[in-house]
C-alpha cells in the first residue's frame, strides 16, 4: 500500500493556481477571533476548522483521542464571519483538516530561513489513504514577501520564492519542503490555510485553477542569501550548544511550529 498523492505535485511538489481576486471581497480576516499560538509572540491563528470545533489550533494528533490531520469541525463564531474563506477552502470537494488563518508579523529574511520547517501533516495518517497537502491563499498584499520553499534545509540553490500578492494560491506538499515565509512589513501577513486530502477531488479542482508546477522564482543577490544563510547557521550552532549544555539532543529551528 501507499498513500493516494497527486500527479500534480510528481514534478516539484507544489503548484501555483490562478490568482484570486481578492480585492472584490470584504476583508473577513480583520472580524476573526485569533489565538496565541505556542510562546513565539510573532505567529497567532484563528481557527476556522479544528479537531472539535473549538477555538484553539493544536495538531489533531494531541488530542484525545489523537487522529490525523482530517475531518476539521468548523469553528462557528469564526465561520460566521468569514463565509467567503469557509467556502474557498470547502471549494475543491476534498476532505479538510486543519483550517486557519495565519497572523504572521514581519520579520527578516535570516529569521525566515531559521524558521524553514517541513509540516507533519502526516501523523497517523493510515496508509492507503490520501495524502495531506496544504493550501496558502494569500489574503493580505505583500508582494514584496515571499513564501521560500527549500527541497534541502541548507542549500539555497533548492530555493523557491513565490511572491504574496493578495490572492496568490498556492497548494504544497508541506511535508517534503522545508518552507517558511519572509514577510517584509511593516503590516502583518495574512494567509488562509488548509490542509486537503489528496485525491481525485483535489486533482479536479487543481486542473480547473490552472496548478503550475512551476514558478520563476524571485531572485535575489548571491552575497545577500550567503550572509542570511551563515547567520542561521551561527543560530542553529548557538542553541545547539545551549541544547547540549543541558544535556537534551537537538539542533533547533527545525519543529513544525503548528504540531
Ligand atoms: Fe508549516
Amino acid at each position: 500500500m501507499s498513500y493516494i498523492r497527486s500527479k500534480a505535485f510528481d514534478e516539484t511538489g507544489y503548484v501555483v493556481l490562478d490568482s484570486y481576486d481578492q480585492a472584490a471581497d470584504p476583508a473577513e480576516w480583520r472580524d476573526l477571533e485569533y489565538v496565541d499560538w505556542k510562546s513565539s509572540g510573532d505567529t497567532r491563528f484563528a481557527p476556522l476548522a479544528s479537531a472539535f470545533g473549538e477555538m484553539e489550533c493544536n495538531g489533531f494528533w494531541n488530542h484525545t483521542p489523537p487522529r490525523t490531520d482530517k475531518d476539521g469541525v468548523w469553528v462557528q463564531a469564526n465561520v460566521e464571519k468569514a463565509p467567503i474563506l469557509k467556502a474557498r477552502a470547502e471549494e475543491p470537494g476534498a476532505n479538510i483538516g486543519r483550517c486557519r488563518v495565519i497572523e504572521l508579523q514581519p520579520n527578516t529574511y535570516s529569521e525566515a530561513l531559521y524558521n524553514l520547517h517541513q509540516d507533519d501533516n502526516n501523523r497517523l495518517n493510515p496508509d492507503g489513504t490520501g495524502w495531506i497537502v496544504r493550501g496558502f491563499f494569500n489574503l493580505s498584499d505583500d508582494p514584496e514577501s515571499f513564501l521560500i520553499l527549500r527541497e534541502d534545509r541548507f542549500d539555497p540553490d533548492t530555493e523557491v520564492r513565490i511572491a504574496l500578492a493578495a490572492g496568490t494560491q498556492v497548494i504544497v506538499d508541506t511535508q517534503r519542503f522545508w518552507h517558511a515565509v519572509w514577510q517584509k512589513g511593516p503590516e502583518p501577513r495574512y494567509c488562509l490555510i488548509t490542509s486537503w486530502e489528496s485525491g481525485p477531488e483535489l486533482d479536479a479542482y487543481i486542473d480547473a485553477k490552472h496548478g503550475d508546477p512551476h514558478y520563476a522564482t524571485v531572485p535575489l543577490d548571491p552575497g545577500f542569501v550567503d550572509h542570511a544563510q551563515a547567520e542561521v547557521r551561527r543560530r542553529l550552532a548557538e542553541r545547539a550548544a545551549i541544547l547540549a549544555a543541558k544535556g537534551k539532543a537537538g539542533f533547533g529551528g527545525s519543529r513544525d511550529p503548528e504540531a
